[in-house]
């Protein structure tokens, strides 16, 4: 099976057995599709373990104080026992183990020496993957070979729903420190599954469970194929568990190969009476067909999304590798052809923040997708059309008019942010201040069409999300008849260390940015297609005078700016504040927090958790001119922590913008690493997969240097002096864009019909591409 793999800077390696980092590689090991997720647990288990299928957008609110994504049943397991003796971490010598995910086709392989006490040796070699030709198919196949000696060995291939979400951390040891095989028992747990059905029919197994909350079937339909017949064949159905355990007599140096196949349906996508059927149909399908030929269809799917996104770095072959490790976790954590699911802030490979939507999604994620997948990224904005009831409910609640997305939103977009820290130590206030997301998904509306040019996406959905939430705006905006403005009080803008403050300019900058867009689409579309504008109003019952009123509005928001420095003041009497400098930095380089400061104390402070006006400056790249974008980076990049994952890489991108270039790099690193090498500390609880993205952007955005700048794509690109060339693929407007960068040059293939042009600008100039044509600009870069 090691043949079929890609080179090795296509690949993620694990090699030995270590149980302090057993569950960061789970993480980093996942597989998936889209549909659903596996975290790369041994597939025979281990004490310690912290195994997790995920399937996107099954939550289940029962028995936890917020809805989770539910930790479903496992397709993996399957236990070998050689003469007696299970062959696991634990139980056995482990002479050699390694692993290799191949991120350009999808695949997790694995090879484990074992030895029993009488030195007996039995190797285990496996290959798995989550395929994306047929997403509701896992494939696992298991090879075990007696290697020194003759004997008995059974293979035990089981569907296990008994499953739980971790929910709440134990607190009585501060700070915590349990030994790796129990520290996931301490914690208290929520059951989200009952069994419906289980059965153990001669050719299949089947098992059916059913979320306790929210009421999804989840079906489970398996078959194992060994190479040689069996000895003995015995189905084995307990509570919540099904399974098959095969008998077989090895000779020495005798080989056994197992094919599971699982098919997984749910009656998120058809009826629930549906549901058992669709499995065995599925799984009757690809039986038949093999394993070679599930292989081959995964592969084909996985080498056509590569063509769209892979991204190379000539010179530097771990940036290569990270980028490659991001971009292949950004292609298993969203499913295009589902548009009422997103993707949690671990995506599929982990329980972290239990699953939920956030901000990330628009301003992190949706950027990968806009460029290199559109198809996707209408999938997940799609999710926020589908979720504004929820957002609607949520603006009542609060006594608001129209729609207000929730900080942390699951399956019906309603506030889903727990009011406690796992520990129940700290209230979080995020849920009810942190605003801005509303400000933000309408910002993904608005990329996602000027990149795409898909009108009809904003006729038919995009504008009414931007009305609805406009009207959120005018209703949460007050006036201040003192000064004469409008202003918001009591948010928490991008930088959570404080709470309560009044006037977060990010947040009141992008709420009247979004007024002022909501207004224009309202008139461009009066203009150009005023049957679907008459569609939506009546719809929402929206009068002709409020997108007046929402441009009038914006006009008059307080943004608090200091203009002596030039400087955009991240709230009302933030420079009042203790200014209290950075001193430590820890062995990733990571800033330290000062002596007797912790996340919670820094409200008085002037330090921030993650960037907030630098952030605004990049999102909104027109608003600010180069000056100030470099005055507010000298300002607030001294003082961020980046006690987030999404932190580094937009310093990343916006120090290249403002010339810091040496520790641009350095914060690419940092981003690029944050899961690699685990420098946020909690890699083990999933993916930051918004910094997977925020890398892709460091990499096409910072060192490509690429912004939509007055709705046209333009590059002011800076490549380290070790990178000779940058590589990455764009899509636009429906074609595709190559594009090439090196010290000297940057290039450009477009593809497209031919006649199709399009200009961009190369720092000052234009440069015009047509379909088919090579076209390049010398370039002349700074080190
Ligand atoms: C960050 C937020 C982010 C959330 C989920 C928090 O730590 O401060 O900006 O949305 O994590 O990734």
């Amino acid at each position: 099976m090691h043949s079929l793999l890609n080179d090795t800077d296509w690949r993620i390696e694990e090699s030995g057995f270590d149980i302090s980092t057993a569950n960061v590689l789970e993480t980093l090991l996942t597989v998936g599709n889209g549909y659903l997720g596996t975290r790369g647990t041994l597939e025979e288990g281990f004490k310690g373990e912290r195994s997790g299928t995920y399937l996107n957008g099954v939550f289940d609110g029962h028995d936890s104080p917020v809805i989770d994504q539910v930790n479903a049943p496992d397709w993996l397991s399957v236990v070998v026992h050689a003469n007696g003796v299970r062959l696991d971490v634990q139980t056995c010598q482990i002479l050699s183990h390694r692993r290799a995910l191949d991120m350009r086709q999808g695949v997790l392989w694995r090879e484990t020496l074992f030895a029993d006490a009488q030195g007996r040796q039995t190797r285990i070699e496996t290959l798995r993957f989550a395929s994306y030709a047929e997403q509701r198919l896992c494939v696992l196949r298991v090879s075990v070979t007696a290697l020194n000696y003759a004997g008995d060995i059974t293979v035990e291939s089981a569907i296990d729903g008994r499953r739980f979400n971790l929910d709440r951390f134990p607190v009585y040891l501060d700070p915590p420190q349990f030994a790796p095989e129990v520290k996931w028992e301490k914690w208290a747990k929520s059951l989200h599954l009952r069994q419906v059905a289980a059965t153990t029919a001669p050719e299949s197994l089947y098992l059916e469970m059913q979320t306790i909350g929210t009421g999804i079937r989840l079906g489970y339909a398996a078959t194992t194929l060994p190479s040689v017949e069996p000895l003995r064949n015995i189905d084995l159905r307990s509570h919540e568990r099904v399974a098959e355990r095969m008998e077989f007599a090895l000779a020495q140096g005798a080989s056994v190969v197992a094919d599971k196949f699982v098919a997984i349906c749910t009656s998120r996508d058809m009826p629930a009476e549906e549901v058992e059927d669709q499995c065995h149909t599925i799984l009757a399908r690809h039986t038949a067909m093999g394993f070679e030929a599930a292989l081959a269809a995964n592969r084909e799917v996985w080498l056509e999304k590569w063509a769209d996104c892979d991204v190379v770095v000539s010179g530097d072959a771990a940036a290569t590798q990270a980028a490659r490790f991001s971009i292949y976790h950004l292609l298993i954590a969203a499913n295009g052809n589902d548009p009422k699911a997103n993707i949690g802030a671990k995506s599929l490979s982990g329980e972290g923040y239990r699953g939920h939507v956030f901000w990330d999604t628009e301003i992190f994620m949706l950027p990968f997708y806009i460029y290199t997948q559109p198809d996707v990224a209408k999938a997940l904005l799609l999710y926020r059309y589908n979720t504004l009831p929820g957002a609607r409910r949520n603006a009542s609640a609060n006594g608001f008019r129209g729609a207000q997305y929730a900080w942390e939103s699951a399956d019906t977009g309603l506030e889903t942010t727990p009011k406690w820290t796992p520990d129940g130590k700290h209230r979080i206030w995020t849920g009810e201040e942190e605003i801005h997301v509303s400000a933000d998904v309408a910002y993904g509306v608005l990329t996602y069409v000027a990149a795409t040019a898909d009108i009809e996406f904003m006729d038919d959905f995009g504008a009414e999300i931007l009305f609805e939430t406009s009207r959120f705006w005018v209703s949460r905006l007050k006036h201040d008849p003192a000064r004469n403005c409008f202003v918001l009080t009591q948010v928490i803008g991008p930088d959570e260390f404080h709470e309560h403050v009044d006037n977060n300019a990010f947040t009141n900058r992008m709420a009247q940015w979004h007024l002022v867009q909501a207004a224009r689409i309202y008139d461009e579309m009066a203009a150009h297609n005023p049957a679907a504008l008459a569609r939506i109003t009546a719809r929402i019952g929206l009068d002709a005078t409020e997108p007046r009123h929402w441009a009038s509005v914006a006009n008059e928001i307080f943004i608090p700016f200091d203009a002596d420095r030039g400087l955009v003041e991240q709230f009302e009497n933030y420079f009042t504040l203790t200014d209290v400098p950075v001193t430590e930095w820890d062995a990733n380089d990571m800033p330290c927090y000062p002596p007797g400061y912790d996340h919670f104390n820094l409200n008085g402070t002037q330090l921030l958790k993650q960037p907030d006006v630098i952030m605004l400056t990049y999102i909104l790249p027109d608003e600010f001119s180069k000056a100030a974008k470099r005055a507010n980076y000298t300002y607030y990049e001294p003082r961020t922590l980046h006690k987030s994952s999404l932190s580094p890489a937009i310093h990343s991108i916006m120090g290249i913008e403002v010339g810091d270039t040496t520790r641009a790099l350095q914060y690419f690193r940092r981003s690029a690493l944050a899961d690699l090498s685990n420098n946020q500390g909690n890699t083990q609880d999933g993916m930051h997969i918004a910094s997977a993205a925020g890398t892709w952007q460091a990499l096409v955005f910072g060192f490509g240097g690429f912004r939509l700048k007055h709705g046209q794509m333009s590059f002011n690109p800076w490549l380290p002096p070790d990178w000779s060339e940058l590589r990455f693929g764009l899509r636009w407007r429906g074609n595709r864009l190559s594009v090439r960068i090196s010290h000297a040059e940057m290039s450009f293939v477009l593809s497209g019909p031919s006649g199709t042009q399009e200009t961009v600008r190369v720092g000052e100039r234009t440069v015009v591409l047509n379909a088919g044509r090579p076209s390049s600009a010398a370039l002349r870069m700074e080190s």
